[in-house]
C-alpha cells in the first residue's frame, strides 16, 4: 500500500493505497475545540465523530448486528434487491463512499457494478483510520481488479480533496445523514453537490420516521452495546485529552424528538461530579442528573429527501423502500 503520510509497515496488499487527509493532529485539534466548545456549552454537547476510534468502530460493528438495530439489515435487503439496477442506471466506474467504516454492506454494490462491467475505483472515506485499514485489507484480497483508495478525512471539511475524474457515484449510506444537525446536513449536502460534476450521482441512505418505540429501541438496546458506544467518546476524551470521566457514572439516554423528527443520544451524570480536562487546562462541573447531548439520528420523509436533495442541486431518480418503510434509498443526479 502507498500511504501519502510516512508509514512504510503496511500490510494492505497492491493496489490498494491510503491517502490521509486528516492527520492525527489536524484529528488533535478538532478534538480539542469540539471538546471546549462543547463541554462549556450550556446544555453540554460533544459531536459524534468523536466516538469512531478503534474501539468505537468495533462497537458500531456489534451495534448493527443487534436484533433491535433494524437499519444495516433493512438498508442490506434494499441493496440486494436494487444494486444491479442502481449500476445499470449509474453507469459509474468510481465509487466514492463516505463514512464508510466496514465497507459490509458496500460489497453488494461493488459486485453489481463489477457485473455491469463498468466498475474501476472504489474510494472509501471514513475519520476513523482502524475502520478504513481493516476494510482495505480484505477489499484488496477480494476484489483484485479494483483500484482500491482509501482516505481518512472527515465528509464534513475535506471533500473537496477527494479524487476527481471518471465518472463517480458518492454512496452515502447508513443513514449516517441523519447524525448532521439540520444546519450542517444542508452545508454537507451542498458540499457534496459542489464536488460533483452534472450527471454525476449520490447514492444515499436514510432512515424513514416509524414508530418511536421501535426506532427508540433501536438507540437503547437490551445488551447494552449502544450505551456503551456511547459512553466509549469519554473513553477517548481520557485517553486523547487527559480528562478523567468516570465513563461508568454516566447513563445512556435515548430520546425520540417529535418535533424535530430524531432520536436523540445522551450521557446522563449520575452524581454530580467534577471532571478535569487536562489538554484544555479545563475544569468541568456536572450536576446529579445533568444531560450531556452526544448525538442525533435524524430520520425522514421520503417527500423530506426530495426537498432536502433539491435544494442543493440534485434530482432524485429513483427510490427504494422497504416494505414496513423503515429505510430509504434515494439515487439523485447532479444537475
Ligand atoms: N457506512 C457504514 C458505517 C456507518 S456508521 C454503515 O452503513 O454501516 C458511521 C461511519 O461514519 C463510521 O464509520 C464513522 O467512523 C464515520 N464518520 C462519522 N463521522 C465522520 C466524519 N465527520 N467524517 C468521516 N467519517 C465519519
Ligand atoms: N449512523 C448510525 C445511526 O444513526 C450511527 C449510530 C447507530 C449511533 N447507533 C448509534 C450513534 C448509537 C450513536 C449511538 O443509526
Amino acid at each position: 500500500m502507498n500511504r501519502t503520510a510516512a508509514d512504510p509497515t503496511s500490510t494492505v496488499s497492491e493496489p490498494a493505497r491510503l491517502d490521509v487527509h486528516r492527520t492525527e493532529a489536524d484529528a488533535d485539534e478538532a478534538l480539542r475545540a469540539d471538546a471546549r466548545h462543547g463541554l462549556t456549552a450550556t446544555p453540554k454537547e460533544l459531536p459524534p465523530k468523536w466516538f469512531y476510534d478503534a474501539r468505537g468502530s468495533e462497537l458500531f460493528e456489534l451495534i448493527t448486528e443487534l436484533p433491535e438495530y433494524y437499519p444495516t439489515r433493512t438498508e442490506r435487503a434494499l441493496l440486494e434487491e436494487s444494486a444491479d439496477a442502481i449500476a445499470k442506471a449509474s453507469g459509474a466506474d468510481t465509487i466514492v463512499e463516505l463514512g464508510s467504516g466496514s465497507s459490509a454492506k458496500t460489497r453488494l454494490l461493488l459486485d453489481a457494478f463489477a457485473r455491469a462491467g463498468t466498475l474501476r475505483r472504489y474510494v472509501p472515506q471514513d475519520v476513523s483510520e482502524a475502520a478504513l485499514e481493516g476494510a482495505l485489507e480484505a477489499l484488496g484480497r477480494e476484489y483484485p481488479d479494483v483500484e482500491l483508495q482509501g482516505v481518512v478525512g472527515d465528509f464534513t471539511r475535506d471533500l473537496d480533496r477527494l479524487p476527481r475524474g471518471g465518472r463517480r457515484m458518492i454512496a452515502f449510506l447508513g443513514g449516517t445523514i441523519g447524525n448532521l444537525l439540520p444546519a450542517d446536513r444542508r452545508q454537507f449536502l451542498q458540499l457534496v453537490r459542489d464536488v460533483l460534476e452534472p450527471g454525476e450521482q449520490l447514492l444515499l441512505g436514510t432512515g424513514l420516521v416509524i414508530d418511536p418505540a421501535t426506532v427508540v429501541a433501536a438507540y437503547d438496546d437490551a445488551q447494552g452495546v449502544t450505551a456503551e458506544f456511547n459512553r466509549n467518546v469519554l473513553h477517548v476524551l481520557n485517553r486523547e485529552l487527559g480528562a478523567d470521566f468516570d465513563p461508568a457514572a454516566f447513563a445512556h439516554v435515548a430520546l425520540w424528538d417529535a418535533e424535530n423528527e430524531w432520536i436523540e443520544m445522551r450521557l446522563r451524570a449520575e452524581r454530580a461530579m467534577t471532571v478535569r480536562v487536562d489538554a484544555l487546562d479545563l475544569t468541568v462541573e456536572f450536576a446529579e442528573g445533568e444531560e450531556m447531548r452526544t448525538e442525533i439520528s435524524a430520520k425522514f420523509r421520503p417527500a423530506g429527501i426530495r426537498e432536502m436533495l433539491g435544494e442543493v442541486g440534485f434530482a432524485v431518480s429513483e427510490f427504494w423502500s422497504d416494505p414496513e418503510e423503515r429505510f430509504g434509498l434515494s439515487l439523485a443526479t447532479a444537475l
